[in-house]
């Protein structure tokens, strides 16, 4: 049965827009179309933000298309549905993802892969469908990832949500649509780390403690957090290192430390997770000759990065991930299990809490050595 209501009308509010390239996120009246066939409208309840929200206000990552709303992961509760939805209906609290999986395509179909060819990423700043749902005075605004939560209401494809399970709090289930589940998922899915092995961290945001907590879950014997920032060291314990590397503190480069703690050989798995471009190469050195893995997770700020020919000869592997692996309707559900179930403790990484116009200050507290997650509370 076709799930709709009355024709919904264009809703007025407010929401975070970046205009240009390091310049400061005004909050502003918007205007947020209703949704389109497939699509629902959501009044969001919180958002959260992520190291790539950052990226994208400050250097216009993926596409630098301005004006913008930023914001990608958050919940909220579906206002009004368009036509030949019918999963969900008003009154349904989601989690907002930027991935969806029909189960059919090639790529869902092979089970190795969370890149559906029907429910791609949006890199483009728009809706699937090449257009967009929000405006400002009129002018047409880019979402980010097809998502756009950093705004009162948000407009997201219904393939592209899960429903929030009720055990789990918003800024959990907020936490689940990228960070935490890209790094969980690396080591849980995407590389499936055996029992017994070896595994570097490099930058223990919530990424990188996603990773952490993904290996111990899978039994790695050994598991070095890397961070410049000594805070993450208390913190990412809880999240399952068993080792602490400051390379601030030491002449030797990443790399050599990862081997110093490892008896010269490297580690089975090395996960970057710190979007420093320059640390891809050590990732590399610091993985085992032969049959070290490497997973790319963070993103720099630019287009690109160099890397060495003559350890990657050397028999490793590098691999990149969009959001751990992660298959938005077969697996996600697993990892909020383990989150119900304390498996995995997802309070460890609320840090700071800000309203829609303190959105600038929330930006702030990113950059703050004791910060993890802000989330975002309308
Ligand atoms: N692949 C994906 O699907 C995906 C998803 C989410 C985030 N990301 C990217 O992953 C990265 C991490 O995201 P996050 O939200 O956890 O970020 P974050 O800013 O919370 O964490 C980054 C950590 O790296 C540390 N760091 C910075 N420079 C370092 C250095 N030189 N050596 C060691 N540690 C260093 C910081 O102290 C911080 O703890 C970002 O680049 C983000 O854009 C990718
Ligand atoms: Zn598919
Ligand atoms: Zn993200």
């Amino acid at each position: 049965m076709t799930n709709t209501n009355t024709t919904p009308a264009v809703i007025t509010c407010k929401a975070a827009v970046i205009r240009k390239s390091w310049e400061p996120l005004q909050v502003e009246e918007i205007q947020v179309d209703p949704p389109k066939s497939g699509e629902v409208r959501i009044k969001m309840l919180c958002a959260s933000m992520c190291h790539t929200d950052m990226t994208c206000c400050n250097s216009g990552f993926p596409v630098p298309f301005f004006p913008r709303i930023p914001g990608h992961e958050g919940v909220g509760v579906v206002e009004s549905v368009g036509e030949q939805v019918t999963n969900l209906k008003v009154g349904d609290i989601v989690m907002t993802l930027y991935l969806g999986e029909c189960g059919e395509c090639l790529n869902c179909s092979s089970g190795r892969t969370n890149l559906c060819h029907k429910y791609p990423l949006g890199f483009d700043g728009l809706m699937p469908d090449g257009t967009s749902r929000l405006s400002v005075g009129g002018e047409r605004t880019y979402h980010l990832v097809s998502c756009s939560t950093w705004s009162e209401y948000a407009v997201i494809d219904a393939n592209y949500t899960v429903k929030v399970d009720p055990r789990l709090s918003p800024p959990h289930a907020s936490f689940l649509c990228c960070g935490f589940t890209t790094g969980f998922g690396s080591s849980w899915r995407e590389v499936n780390i055996e029992k017994g092995s070896t595994v570097a961290v490099i930058g223990l945001g919530a990424v990188g403690l996603g990773a952490a907590k993904g290996a111990q879950l899978q039994g790695a014997s050994k598991i070095i957090g890397i961070d410049i920032n000594e805070l993450k060291k208390e913190k990412a314990k809880a999240f399952g290192i068993t080792d602490f590397i400051n390379p601030k503190l030491s002449d030797k480069s990443v790399s050599e430390l990862i081997k110093e703690a490892t008896g010269g050989l490297g580690v089975d798995y090395c996960f970057e997770c710190s979007g420093v471009p320059a640390l891809v190469n050590e990732a590399i050195e610091g993985s085992k000759m032969g049959l070290g893995t490497i997973m790319v997770l963070g993103v720099g700020p630019g287009k690109s990065v160099e890397v060495d020919y003559i350890p990657l000869l050397c028999g490793r592997t590098l691999r990149g991930s969009t959001y751990g692996g992660v298959r938005t309707q077969s697996d996600l559900p697993k990892i909020i299990e383990k989150c119900v179930n304390k498996e995995i403790d997802l309070d460890q990484l609320i840090t700071h809490e800000v309203s829609l116009a303190e959105i600038n200050k929330g930006l702030e507290y990113m950059k703050q050595p004791n910060c993890v997650k802000v989330v975002i509370k309308f």
